[in-house]
């Protein structure tokens, strides 16, 4: 079986990973793919204490942990590792049970076939905030963005196979859909143009990203995870709770029933582990419902009530 889920940050996101309902069904005949943002290759000058903890940890599991790259990584760093030939395609190996499935290739995995093709911008630094000389090579790089050789060998090798694989694993979105993400603040760059030409081109089953730190499903076979952890082929709306991982952020806009109708609310504040610190309960909100005359905040909304919907049909 093979298992999806959104950026670990490194240590930073990680526990999600560690003792929850899904992780401890994984077996050592098991995959479990990373969509970008790994970050336990990111130290600049070489592997630190705390990557070398984290990656024992992570070769440590019983499964294979497997990663197309994000923005947040060092890649020079990353392109040092060992290339080794891995159902049929090239992927680092940073350990033997963790592996860096490398730009443009197509795996097969318990008969799955997966295009891998990480890389994003970043929003939050390099270039877009003016800082680029004070942070490249120290924590932006620009191979952030693949290569045109890079872009031009996926595209030939899914054409190679006739434009057609089960799943397709990115960091970023295509163009198309980007928008529809935090209300269009994510600019579109040569890599998500590219990749609304992979998807009018290639026919799959579902496709996976990271990157945008949000659990939705767009449409009916692409999925943006964060802290949810899929079985591939499976979507956001079917995934398993983890407790203290809340879902949705502060902030964010949902949909909740208010007065028995379903209303617009935005979430004021987070309970991860439930509405009390005794119990290690599934996350509840206080959601400011958006009513003309009587605004309201409805305190203690539990997550699984509030009220899942697509962002496109
Ligand atoms: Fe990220």
């Amino acid at each position: 079986m093979i298992y999806v889920t959104g950026d670990i940050h490194g240590s930073i996101d990680i526990r999600k990973l560690d003792k929850n309902k899904v992780t401890e069904k994984i077996t050592k005949d098991d995959y479990l793919i990373i969509c970008g943002d790994f970050g336990l290759v990111w130290n600049y000058k070489k592997e630190d204490s705390k990557e070398r903890k984290w990656l024992k940890w992570l070769n440590n599991r019983p499964w294979t942990t497997l990663f197309v790259d994000g923005n947040h990584e060092c890649f020079p760093r990353l392109n040092s590792f060992p290339v080794k030939e891995w159902h049929g395609g090239r992927v680092h190996e940073i350990r033997p049970k963790v592996l860096h499935l490398m730009r443009g290739e197509i795996f097969e995995i318990d008969g799955n076939t997966i295009f891998a093709m990480g890389g994003a911008s970043s929003h939050d630094r390099g270039p877009v905030v003016g800082d680029t000389e004070v942070v490249r090579g120290k924590s932006w790089w620009p191979e952030e963005i693949p290569s045109d050789e890079e872009r031009a060998f996926g595209f030939n090798n899914l054409e190679a196979h006739g434009f057609k694989v089960d799943y397709i694993i990115t960091h970023c979105l295509p163009n198309t859909f980007q928008g529809y993400i935090k209300q269009g603040t994510f600019p579109n760059d040569l890599l998500t143009e590219y990749f609304d030409y992979v998807n009018e081109m290639t026919t799959y089953k579902h496709w996976y990203t990271g990157h945008y730190h949000v659990n939705v499903d767009i449409t009916n076979k692409l999925s943006v995870l964060f802290s949810r952890i899929v079985p591939i082929g499976g979507n956001v709306a079917q995934a398993e709770l983890i407790m203290g991982i809340p879902k949705y952020r502060l902030g964010e806009t949902v949909m909740v029933m208010h007065d028995g109708e379903p209303c617009m609310g935005r979430i004021e504040k987070l309970h991860p582990f439930g509405p009390t610190i005794f119990k290690n309960d599934e996350p509840y909100y206080d959601v400011a419902v958006y009513c003309e005359e009587f605004p309201d905040v409805i305190e203690r909304v539990k997550e699984t009530a509030i009220l899942e919907k697509s962002l496109m049909g």
